[in-house]
């Protein structure tokens, strides 16, 4: 049988006997710095993640084939009795729920879980740690099992400690929780009797968690939306996950539904396929060229070229395209066109060699980052036919023929290649001078007034006047004047 944690704790402070066969089990001394290190690993929207998928975790327990429902939308019997002022995001899903034991036994300790721990399924750390850590004002958890609600605030204490904040009971007493009443529960739950409402409740009371982390700067109106189904490949067809979207006024919108990125890819894809590499599985998708439709889906879904890995249903290793995404695609030897070009790298290896770090920012192989470069290598050597033809358009832009093609895109970097303050050095000897030699600064300046490099050798005219000395003014107005723009 398990033991309390206060138990635990009295038993290892009073020099205990230790569990029933004498052995003293490892303990936690410091839960609040395991919590924040752990944290501090996570992406600011790796909350999303974890709560979405305790939500399905519990839907499936509650009815695998009936499905049920996730929302993240605005708490909004908060906001109805702040008059409007208090806006925080809640997700709400119509799992099994938890009573109030359950409640303690999970959201208070780490690696706690009732759901299979393992390294490919749950660790015990994920919401508490991800979610948990951005919202030091607290986590709220409104949770029905059979009728039975009760609720539960994860916050951090004022003086640093994480932990359960104490709830008044309508007698007076307090307690780590408090039973709510069929008015508490939010609109989705009513006429249910299971279920869980998580609030978000940010880092003070007055914190807007229905507004995008700072960190985000993408697709800030749906960043819900946007990271769900960037993170997710799919999501079981029998559980809807939908958000409120905000509308343009930043009023809270429509809802909508999530479905992860493979429906958005089937439906904008006009070929795919698979490419079988030594250990993965390639799945490509070439997108429509209708560029200005899929740029309007951004904000949705990942709807231009990338590459990514594939781990049960979730994607990993995303890469935006600002950080080196279709870098990755022309490793990938797709070089043009690559803005309509999708990989999803499923690795085929050992039970046991696949796994993600415990903030489940990356994915690794055998505990090193992916062999994206022998993939790259092995993808081109396969290249499909299909990619192949995208490249061959893409380079041949409205009929101008590759060469020219080619031609027009290198003239148009080439101005970033101009070196505006140099002319080409015809003198190789003043170049090895001025690379090798660590007299070349001095003498550079020196060589003004007739002076010689120590081994005899005269320095050349391009040092000239690049030391500090009183002739340098004059030689560098007559220098400006003879200076033409490095022509290639
Ligand atoms: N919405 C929920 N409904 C039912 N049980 C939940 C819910 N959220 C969390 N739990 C329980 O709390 C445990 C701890 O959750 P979490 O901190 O996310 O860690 P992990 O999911 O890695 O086990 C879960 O394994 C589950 O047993
Ligand atoms: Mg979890």
């Amino acid at each position: 049988m398990t033991k309390q944690p206060a138990q635990r704790a009295a038993d290892a402070a009073g020099g205990a006997t230790g569990d029933s066969d004498g052995w003293h089990e490892l303990a936690v001394a410091n839960p609040t710095f395991l919590l924040e290190r752990l944290g501090s690993e996570c992406t600011d929207l790796q909350g999303l993640r974890e709560l979405t998928v305790n939500g399905l975790d519990a839907i499936d327990a509650q009815s695998p084939v009936a499905g049920g429902r996730i929302v993240w939308d605005v708490d909004w019997l908060r906001f109805d009795a702040s008059g409007g002022r208090v806006r925080k995001l809640s997700v709400t899903d119509t799992g099994t729920g938890m009573t109030a034991e359950p409640l303690y036994r999970y959201i208070n300790q780490l690696a706690s879980s009732s759901r299979e721990q393992s390294a490919a399924g749950n660790f015990g750390v994920g919401a508490k740690v991800a979610a948990g850590s951005r919202n030091p004002h607290g986590l709220e958890y409104r949770s029905w099992h059979q009728g039975h609600g009760a609720l539960v605030c994860f916050k951090r204490h004022p003086d640093g400690r994480w932990g359960l904040e104490p709830q008044r009971w309508p007698d007076g007493h307090t307690d780590y929780w408090r039973p709510l009443s069929e008015a508490d529960k939010p609109w989705m739950l009513r006429a249910q009797d299971h279920g869980t409402q998580v609030v978000l409740l940010g880092e003070h009371e007055r914190h807007d968690t229905t507004q995008a982390p700072e960190s985000v700067t993408d697709a800030r109106r749906h960043w819900i939306t946007r990271y769900l189904n960037a993170r997710f490949l799919h999501l079981p067809s029998q559980v809807e996950v939908v958000v409120r979207e905000r509308s343009a006024r930043q009023e809270p919108g429509h809802l909508q539904r999530v479905h992860g990125e493979q429906h958005h890819l089937e439906r904008h894809a006009h070929a795919a396929g698979v490419v079988q590499l030594s250990d993965a599985l390639a799945r490509w998708w070439v997108l429509d060229d209708d560029h200005r439709a899929r740029r309007r889906e951004a904000t949705f879904w990942a709807s231009t070229g990338h590459a990514a890995a594939v781990y049960g249903a979730e994607l990993y290793d995303v890469l935006p395209q600002t950080r080196g995404g279709y870098g990755r695609l022309q490793d990938f030897g797709i070089r043009f066109g690559y803005e309509r070009a999708v990989l999803h790298i499923q690795p085929r290896v050992q039970a046991g060699r696949l796994g993600c770090n415990t903030a489940r920012t990356l994915l690794l192989l055998d505990h090193e980052p992916l062999p994206w470069a022998r993939w790259g290598e092995e993808f081109t050597a396969a290249m499909p036919d299909e990619i192949r033809q995208l490249q061959e358009r893409a380079a041949t832009a409205d009929g101008v023929p590759r060469q020219e093609a080619i031609r027009q895109r290198v003239s148009a970097i080439m101005p970033l290649y101009r070196l505006s303050r140099y002319r080409p050095n015809t003198t190789a000897a003043a170049t090895r001078h001025r690379v090798g030699c660590q007299w070349s600064r001095r003498w550079a300046c020196r060589s003004d007034q007739g002076a010689r490099h120590p081994a005899g050798r005269r320095i050349g005219a391009r040092t000239r006047g690049r030391g500090a000395g009183p002739l340098r003014v004059r030689e560098r107005a007559r220098a400006r004047r003879r200076r033409r723009p490095l022509r290639l």
